[in-house]
């Protein structure tokens, strides 16, 4: 990996980039000066303020083209946790007039899951959770079937996290639509790995999390189609139309302006593309040297950075360890669930057996990674397998 900076030691393999992401340095230069030069409150009618105003703009702009939105559309939020929590809370609580159905996918994140939950405990909300098939796509048929003219909001992720599988946001958007119900999509793992069009999605909301591509932490999006209706979630100024007071974060929002800049660079230079190719390779590798594995997730309606491995026999927390002490950084289910050893709930909505189920590994690369790294990680995953298999009284190898 070509780490930026000398902060990582060079022996280190950093797999779990759906957890978060090294800052590029171009983004890291774009936002220096806007700590203590250009400092500015964006709200403000003097020069500094006008300065402030007009970078902010330009990020609105560069955030807008990566997602084929206007950049009046874009709402700048504190992740993509408030992004999700404002879109189902927010657009929920501006329509309780027309119903009170919600329906979210059977592994929405928890920024959704969790703001259904509250609407669900507060707010006599219906939730209704789409069943997904054993690779995680939502049918549209069971959509169909699910929603009716007093739904809502249909919730449903354009990519999953932790298996990567490709949901058909478009025919789900349709369907939402006949009934005059609105579509949000969580496209946290989606930008940056597939092109975004929220005009060809036909999304009314979607959201995007600057640190899932190379930009910083706290800070996030929320496409909104002018029609929407939808209240805010905080209580304040009137920052982003009113949708989200509190005055703006100015330098990390500069820094996603320019991550949302390289990332839109990088879909069109074929960077996915060439990550597809070690990911491939990775996968092909465990498949021909470990036995009794199942690759977790769609087999090819799967983003090009995501590997999700089960391995029969072998705790994932196990594998995670052992994998770390090699100097190797995995994830065994969702970024947001660190410390939790439970099991995977995107495992278990799309039914992976019990030998399967407690095993997984999600190793997610980006465009630093090298062949070295895949390699040792291959040769590293293949030794502590078959250590860990000798001490598992369940493991009977094939003779
Ligand atoms: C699909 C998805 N949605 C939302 C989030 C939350 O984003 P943030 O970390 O910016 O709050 C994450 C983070 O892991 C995610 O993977």
């Amino acid at each position: 990996m070509k780490f930026y900076g000398k902060r990582i030691p060079m022996h280190k393999i950093y797999l779990d980039n759906n957890s978060t992401t090294q800052v590029d340095p171009e983004v890291v230069q774009a936002m220096l000066p806007y700590f203590s030069e250009y400092y500015g409150n964006p709200s403000n009618l003097h020069s500094f303020g006008r300065d402030a105003k007009e970078v902010l703009e330009l990020a609105r702009e560069q955030v807008a083209r990566l997602i084929n939105a206007r950049p009046e559309e874009i709402i700048f939020t504190s992740s993509g946790t408030e992004s999700d929590n404002l879109a189902v809370v927010g657009t929920y609580k501006a329509n309780m007039n027309r119903g009170s159905n919600l329906i979210i996918s059977a592994f929405e994140h928890s920024a959704v899951y969790y703001a259904a939950n509250y609407l669900k405990k507060w707010h006599n909300a219906d939730i209704v959770k789409l069943p997904l098939d054993q690779h995680g796509i939502a049918s549209p048929l069971e959509l169909s079937k699910a929603i009716t003219d007093k739904t809502v909001l249909v919730s449903v992720m354009y990519v999953n996290n932790e298996i990567g599988t490709i949901e058909p946001i478009q025919r789900l958007a349709h369907i939402a639509h006949q009934v005059g119900a609105y579509f949000h999509t969580d496209a946290v793992a989606a930008a940056g790995k597939i092109p975004i069009d929220v005009k060809a999605l036909e999304v009314d909301l979607l959201t995007i999390s600057s640190h899932k591509i190379h930009g910083p932490k706290g800070v996030g999006a929320l496409y909104v189609k002018p029609d929407v209706d939808i209240q805010s979630v905080l209580y304040g100024g009137l920052q982003e139309h009113g949708l989200r007071p509190g005055t703006e974060n100015l330098a990390g929002i500069v820094g996603f302006g320019k991550a949302a800049e390289i990332a839109k660079r990088d879909l069109s230079t074929g960077v996915p593309e060439k990550i597809k190719v070690l990911r491939d390779y990775l996968q092909e590798e465990f498949e021909k040297k470990i036995p009794d594995i199942k690759i977790n997730g769609h087999p090819f309606e799967r983003v090009c950075n995501i590997l999700n491995i089960s391995v029969a026999y072998v705790e994932g927390e196990a594998l995670l360890m052992n994998l770390d002490l090699e100097g190797i950084a995995v994830s065994s289910g969702s970024a947001c669930s660190t410390g939790k050893a439970d099991v995977s709930h995107v495992l278990k909505a799309i039914g992976v057996e019990d030998k399967y189920i407690n095993s997984p590994v999600r190793m997610s690369l980006d465009k630093n990674n090298t062949k070295e790294e895949i390699d040792y990680t291959i040769d590293t995953m293949v030794k502590i397998v078959e250590r860990l298999r000798t001490i598992s009284p369940l493991w009977k190898p094939k003779k």
